[in-house]
């Protein structure tokens, strides 16, 4: 059997599969998120690892399985963020998170001093508030009595692992999203690293994801029964470990991921790097392979948006019939017709990544008549969403890569009519997974190829993930939205000087 372990935004989840990939349990513990200040966030490592102790546990009595037959363990987790030690391995101060925007002066700052013609070559991506090197920056500038005791920055994931095993160690695909890795290179660079006055130590050594960092403590070992010498391999982000686990491990297949964030993922064989820096690139958790990914900030959480802010009958109406509020919500939207007669919405909630990098961006209904009901608004919701999905369709293919097959994953994914909005929208056939646990199943994974079970990632993907039901575009659908998503192409351009 193989672990996986997730630390998320919201909480930490740990799936356990069998060695023929097959999942077998589940177990979530959610921690707080803390925004001291408003575009602040922030949480306590020392949270997510008490998380993770407890569904550590959990997974295990739940799947009922003898805890000495654990054969590795996988770690990805939620990126970007930055965990500052000392010397002695203590937290200096909470976590400072990828969905934080505090950091927009540091950029422009690291931009200045490295020059954006370097950083793309070498990173292959912008600097972005989300990203590393600008919080540890912001923490030289505005807490230099923290930044004078840092020993080691860490990612969440390798916090946890450091917890697990005692030592430090990163992954390529995680590592990429500091703005102080070679991403073409997979390593570190010293280049980066020193110009912005950071030691090259700080930085924990960095592996391909299935390769094994090291084995679990002994006092580990104690508590929960397992076996001496468990392998912890070096995983992944959340994004490149959750397309293992989806198969997005060929030309071809791109991921469609409608959760808090969005996420559209496309394998890639080579480094492709958009000049203008809209999708990310870094290094995927297939050894040598890379991928390219657009991240929408507010994508399944403009939907909950919605159902918090407006949806009250919605939630009382699930609530008399024993149903999920996304459910009643969506069904509601079902009611109306696509593109709500003229109604379109910007999803730009919390700020937009691609294609806009724009922290200031806001979210706009346009135009709203007497006509228009709730059922309505929610489509709008919807279908606003996946237009934004689709800006990073567009710039994914213009890229050169190639998009032949979409995989639907996330809550998103759950909505009949969600999907059928996605498949008319980038006009290509929409499928399923068979086992959508995200991240913590591809960590899982990698688990596996590095302890041997298989003998590569394509492997394990081959014998493990299977798809489900297909959503071919309707016709009809993709003409109305077509029309609707040159319109929408065109808003935030217009609205831009106003935010
Ligand atoms: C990726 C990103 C998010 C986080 C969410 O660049 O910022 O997808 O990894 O956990």
């Amino acid at each position: 059997y193989f672990l996986g372990i997730d630390v998320g935004t919201t909480g930490c989840k740990v799936v356990l599969i069998d060695e023929e990939g097959q999942f077998i349990a589940r177990s979530v513990e959610e921690y707080p998120l803390f925004t001291p200040r408003p575009n602040w966030a922030e949480q306590n490592p020392h949270d997510w690892w008490q998380a993770t102790l407890q569904a550590m546990e959990k997974v295990v009595r739940v799947g009922g399985i003898d805890p000495a037959q654990i054969a590795g363990v996988g770690l990805t987790g939620q990126m970007h963020g930055s965990v500052f030690l000392d010397t002695q391995g203590e937290v200096l101060r909470p976590a400072i998170l990828w969905c934080d925007q505090r950091t927009a002066e540091e950029c422009r700052e690291i931009t200045e001093i490295v020059g954006l013609e370097k950083i793309m070559q070498i990173n292959c991506n912008p600097v972005l508030p989300g990203f590393t090197a600008p919080k540890i920056y912001w923490l030289k500038k505005h807490e230099p009595e923290v930044y004078q005791k840092v020993s080691k920055v860490l990612l969440p994931k390798d916090y946890i692992r450091y917890c697990l095993t005692g030592g430090f160690a990163t992954d390529v695909s995680d590592a990429s999203g500091t703005s102080l890795f070679d991403v073409p290179r997979r390593k570190w660079s010293s280049e980066l690293i020193e110009a912005l006055g950071f030691r090259m130590d700080w930085f924990p050594p960095s592996f391909e994801s299935p390769e094994v960092t090291g084995y679990l403590k002994s006092e580990i070992v104690r508590r929960f029964g397992f076996r001496e010498k468990v392998p912890v391999v070096a995983g992944g982000g959340d994004n490149a470990a959750g397309a293992v686990g989806t198969g997005i491990v060929e030309t071809g297949l791109v991921s469609a991921s409608l959760g808090t964030s969005g996420v559209v993922f496309a394998f890639s064989e080579t480094v492709k790097v958009d000049e203008k820096g809209r999708v990310h690139t870094f290094c995927h958790a297939v050894p040598g392979k890379w991928h390219v990914m657009g991240v929408m900030l507010s994508a399944g959480g403009s939907l909950r948006w919605f159902r918090d802010r407006l949806g009250f009958e919605e939630q009382a109406v699930s609530q008399l019939l024993g149903k999920d509020p996304y459910e009643v919500l969506s069904e509601e939207a079902a009611l109306a017709p696509p593109g709500g007669e003229g109604l379109l919405f910007l999803p730009y909630l919390t700020g937009e990544r691609t294609p806009h990098a724009d922290p200031f961006a806001r979210g706009v209904f346009f135009g709203l008549t007497l006509k228009h009901r709730k059922n309505e608004m929610v489509r709008a919701v919807m279908e606003g969403v996946t237009f934004g999905m689709r800006d990073s369709f567009e710039i994914i293919r213009e890229m050169g890569i190639p998009v032949q097959e979409v995989r639907a994953i996330g809550g998103g994914a759950r909505s009949v009519l969600w999907r059928k909005i996605q498949a008319a929208v980038y006009g290509v056939p929409l499928y399923g997974v068979e086992v959508d646990e995200g991240p913590a199943f591809g960590a899982a994974l990698l688990a596996s190829v590095g302890t041997g079970k298989f003998a590569s990632v394509e492997e394990a993907c081959k014998k493990a993930v299977r798809t489900t039901h297909c959503e071919e575009p309707d016709p009809e659908l993709s003409r109305v939205y077509e029309k609707l998503y040159a319109i929408y192409r065109d808003l935030y351009p217009a609205l831009r000087d106003f935010y």
